[in-house]
């Protein structure tokens, strides 16, 4: 199973339009993928679902990530870094079984210059602890709301190169 993970809990967020482009031109290409968006998160998670405890909420979003072999992150830039919400998300997933040997691809974005080029690196080194194998090609989208037409899709060439290019190595991977 494949699956695309919104990283943030912020509602109407341009990572969440992000991942659904993704998924869009995955399936385009014949893989189908699930999305897990971090907004389905159980709303009580720091006091249902850390530290061993599991709602029955979390359980089914547990069930998804265990069942997962290959992870696609669409990660924003919040204060130059990846989103507290993800980490505590990866915090509560079971350890080591949800992401260790499996293999994950990540998207940076930011409305800055950046790209989250920092936040990736830290998720980056979030990855390399738990064993999970980071594609090399990573792709950093700065300005995103320059980026997205009225369709919520890429139109820009560059951007288009490089998110195709990923996406080819992503379905190889
Ligand atoms: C809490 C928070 C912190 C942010 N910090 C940064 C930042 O450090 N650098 C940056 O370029 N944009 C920053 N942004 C703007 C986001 O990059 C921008 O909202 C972009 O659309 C991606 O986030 P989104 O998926 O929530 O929309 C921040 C946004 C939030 C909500």
């Amino acid at each position: 199973m494949v699956t695309i993970i919104s990283g943030t809990n912020r509602p109407s967020s341009n990572t969440l339009k992000v991942a659904k482009y993704y998924q869009n031109q995955l399936s385009k290409k014949g893989l189908e993928t699930r999305l897990l968006d971090l907004q389905d998160l159980p709303p009580t998670l720091i006091t249902t679902d850390l530290y061993g405890k599991k709602s029955e909420a979390f359980e089914k979003i547990q069930q998804l990530i265990t069942a997962t072999e290959k992870f696609l992150f669409v990660i924003p830039e919040y204060n130059g870094s990846f989103p507290g919400v993800l980490k505590t998300f990866i915090d509560t997933c079971a350890f080591p079984e949800s992401f260790y040997d499996k293999k994950a691809c990540l998207v940076g974005i930011s409305s800055g210059k950046y790209g989250n080029i920092r936040g990736i690196d830290h998720f980056n080194g979030v990855c390399a602890y738990l064993h999970l194998n980071v594609m090399p090609l990573r792709i950093h989208i700065s300005h995103i709301k320059t980026e997205l037409d009225e369709n919520q899709e890429f139109f820009k060439e560059d951007t288009l190169k490089f998110v195709g290019q990923q996406l080819e190595k992503f379905i190889a991977y």
